[in-house]
């Protein structure tokens, strides 16, 4: 099986490239490094032993991706690429509606016209917003977006129903991601972010390192039982194996359109989480609690009985697990 993988130098769709290609599928990379290093490829090709067909190009592009789509006649498509800071939507809504509705709308457009059997999608529980109940489930109701970030995977779900609806030739996965986290054991992939980062484990790693000053936790009066927000951290290994899982229920289940929620099921709060990556690194890590940030929800975590039935997916790592990974990881930069 061969499979374009928009945003595949990035830090989920790199992750899954090393699971694709040892589980025998043939992935064919499609980026243009908006937010990721091209020494991704390097590494990728390092640690799965074989060369790996890569396209510097915006998938935005019509023509241009219509040409791969002729030339490697893929017989999937993991849709990753898409920009992602919450905070860049609010300043910057239309760089949000462009890239990451837009780069669907076009693959959607080529999917319609070759002969491609399974699209995965990149989703996010952001799409539950600040839910009514946890866990949630992939029937918990979808709340009003909090940023463009948000609404762009809200549009962008409906978008893959509405497809399907008009049109079901192909088999349509929707992945919910919860907080992915953790880089490759082997620390020759991981997590890459350009400039400040947005999520708190990057943050974590790089104070640890001295790259930032302090950790800001926004908010400790959550109530919740340590006042700071709870969420479900999970390795992105494990989260890269359920892309695999999704392409083969895909090409069991055709003209079929479904979502899952990929989370470990566990919350852990903030103050938690500084609290393991400080016993399982055996380091002190200098932080703060600051205000609450404007959007976030308390509690977010997942209820992942649908995927570990239907996919046969269970998490394999741990929170501390991918604590380590993500400091040794961060300790090769
Ligand atoms: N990381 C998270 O916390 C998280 C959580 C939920 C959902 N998601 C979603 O998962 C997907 C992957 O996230 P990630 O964390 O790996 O992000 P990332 O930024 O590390 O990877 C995205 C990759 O896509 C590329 N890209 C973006 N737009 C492109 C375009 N138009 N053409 C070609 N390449 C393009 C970037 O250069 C980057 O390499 C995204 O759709 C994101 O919204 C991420």
């Amino acid at each position: 099986m061969k499979v374009l993988v928009t945003g595949g130098a990035g830090f989920i769709g790199s992750h899954t490239v090393v699971d694709l290609i040892e589980n025998g599928i043939t992935p064919i990379i499609v980026d243009d490094f908006r937010n990721s290093e091209k020494f991704v490829l390097k590494q990728l090709e390092k640690l799965c032993g074989t060369k790996i067909v890569s396209y510097n190009i915006d998938c935005c592009n019509y023509e241009q991706m219509e040409a791969i789509f002729s030339s490697e006649k893929p017989d999937g498509v993991i849709h990753f690429a898409a920009d992602k800071s919450v905070n860049e939507s609010v300043e910057n809504p239309l760089k949000y509606y462009q890239n990451n509705i837009g780069s669907l709308v076009t693959l959607l457009r080529l999917i319609e016209k070759h002969p491609v059997k399974s699209f995965v999608f990149s989703s996010s529980c952001t799409v539950y917003g600040n839910p009514d109940s946890v866990p949630v489930t992939e029937l918990s109701p979808i709340k009003k977006a909090f940023s463009p970030y948000g609404f762009s995977k809200q549009v962008c779900e409906q978008c893959l129903v509405d497809f399907h609806n008009s049109n079901p030739k192909n088999s349509i996965i929707l992945l919910r991601y919860f907080n992915p986290i953790g880089a490759h054991p082997s620390s020759l992939i991981g997590e890459l972010p350009i400039g400040v980062p947005n999520n708190l484990i990057p943050f974590i790693t790089q104070t640890a390192a001295g790259v930032r000053e302090k950790v800001v936790v926004f908010g400790a009066s959550y109530n919740t039982n340590d006042g700071t927000c709870v969420r479900d951290y999970i390795h992105v290994c494990d989260l890269a194996k359920s892309h695999v899982l999704a392409l083969n229920y895909a090409l069991k289940n055709p003209n079929n359109i479904d979502t899952f929620n990929v989370g470990t099921g566990k919350g852990d709060s903030v103050l938690e989480v500084i609290k393991s990556f400080e016993k399982i690194n055996s380091l002190t890590l200098n932080y703060e609690i600051g205000p609450k940030r404007a959007g976030d929800a308390p509690v977010v975590y997942a209820d992942n009985s649908y995927i570990k039935k239907k996919l046969n997916w269970s998490p394999k790592y741990s929170l501390e697990d991918a604590l380590l990974h993500s400091w040794n990881w961060q300790q090769t930069l």
